[in-house]
């Protein structure tokens, strides 16, 4: 927390409208489209909703592909599900993001067009988003940001999220910036960021009674949790540059000996985890931390080797799965000090 999410909560509850909606929620829509130069927002429970959303305006339903970047968590897959379509997940390439290459290669090559691709910013990078935007153009496909975990990244100058038709940030516990939970749409299409909230209110028709042509959901945010986001979005800029130096710190105290997540030209990442590739098996290592009290974890284990997608269709070169073989999360919250990152530093150099 900043310091400043208690005053605020307190001016909630002064106010006696903790929910539903209230000042904050519109507050918190309007800091993210001005940080963002995005044109509409809309404040969610999560960042899962908010994909589930997304698919749900584009239409998105039964029998329907959806594109996927395969190194990824599953709070960006499960909607696909929700929606009873069928997820198709595409490998990554040397950034650790999705791979242009492959999107287009299997585009080229299967039978049927995907509605829709979900490609994920991992662990705050920023994906090769203008070629990614022009093989989704050329097929005709709804693109999907997952920036839950990049929100204040920025490629050629522009916000992460502000490449598709709909990016999403997420609030959850651990990310850069926190209300305990919360998820924000933005989006180009004022029309569907319109029925996106329609439905994130449970579809109620503009009746005196409750009337519904169609079903929706419980997907708003409440007024505490948006204020406490407002209180946090004043300190965006200086989380990210936090994380920056912790990544930095590292990057001193580790050398040349691992290999990091790369940020890709013209871009910056805001290093929400710094993430390393020690290109050696990690199980030991993980258990070493443990003992010096120190948590660490794996890299996320690529939706096509998950037992829940042991069927499903997928474009892959073993890139994601070797990353996930060798690599590990570090230690990354905003609070930790030079010497904080030397402790877990020293662990790792210790062989
Ligand atoms: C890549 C990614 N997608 C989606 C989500 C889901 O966000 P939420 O936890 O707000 O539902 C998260 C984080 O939790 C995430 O890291």
């Amino acid at each position: 927390m900043s310091g400043k999410e208690l005053q605020l909560i307190e001016k909630v509850f002064e106010s006696n409208y903790i929910a539903p909606l209230g000042e904050f929620v519109t507050k918190f829509e309007e800091s993210i489209k001005s940080y963002t130069s995005s044109p509409n927002a809309l404040a969610l429970n999560s960042g899962t909703s908010a994909i589930h959303l997304a698919l749900r305006v584009s239409g998105v339903g039964a029998g329907d592909f959806i594109l996927a970047s395969s190194f990824t968590f599953i709070g960006s897959i499960a909607p696909i599900l929700y929606v009873g379509a069928t997820p198709i997940f595409i490998d990554s390439d040397s950034s650790w993001n999705l791979s242009p290459e492959l999107l287009e290669k299997f585009l080229k090559e299967f039978h049927t067009q995907p509605k829709a691709l979900i490609v994920t910013h991992l662990y705050g990078q920023m994906a090769d988003m203008e070629r990614i935007a022009d093989i989704c153009k050329k097929y005709e496909i709804v693109l999907i940001e997952d920036s839950a975990e990049s929100l204040g990244a920025s490629l050629n100058g522009k916000q992460s999220g502000t490449f598709g038709d709909f990016g999403v940030f997420s609030f959850n516990g651990n990310k850069i910036l926190t209300t305990s939970g919360a998820g924000i749409l933005i989006g180009k299409d004022v029309e569907k960021i319109e029925k996106a909230k329609f439905l994130s209110t449970q579809a109620k028709e503009d009746f005196i009674h409750y009337e519904h042509k169609e079903f929706g959901y419980n997907y708003r945010l409440s007024n505490v949790l948006a204020s406490i986001g407002v209180a946090q979005m004043e300190v965006l800029s200086e989380r990210v540059e936090k994380r920056r130096q912790i990544f930095q710190w590292y990057r001193e105290e580790l050398g040349d000996e691992v290999e990091f997540m790369p940020e890709i030209p013209n871009s910056k990442g805001n290093r929400w985890l710094t993430t390393v590739n020690l290109k050696r098996d990690t199980n030991s290592l993980v258990e070493k931390f443990g003992k010096e009290g120190i948590e660490v974890r794996p890299l996320w284990k690529p939706m096509h080797l998950q037992p829940l997608f042991k069927d499903a269709i997928s474009e892959v070169d073993g890139t994601s799965e070797k990353l996930f073989e060798t690599g590990l999360c570090l230690p990354s919250g905003t609070a930790m000090s030079r010497e904080d990152v030397k402790r877990v530093a020293g662990v790792l150099n210790d062989k």
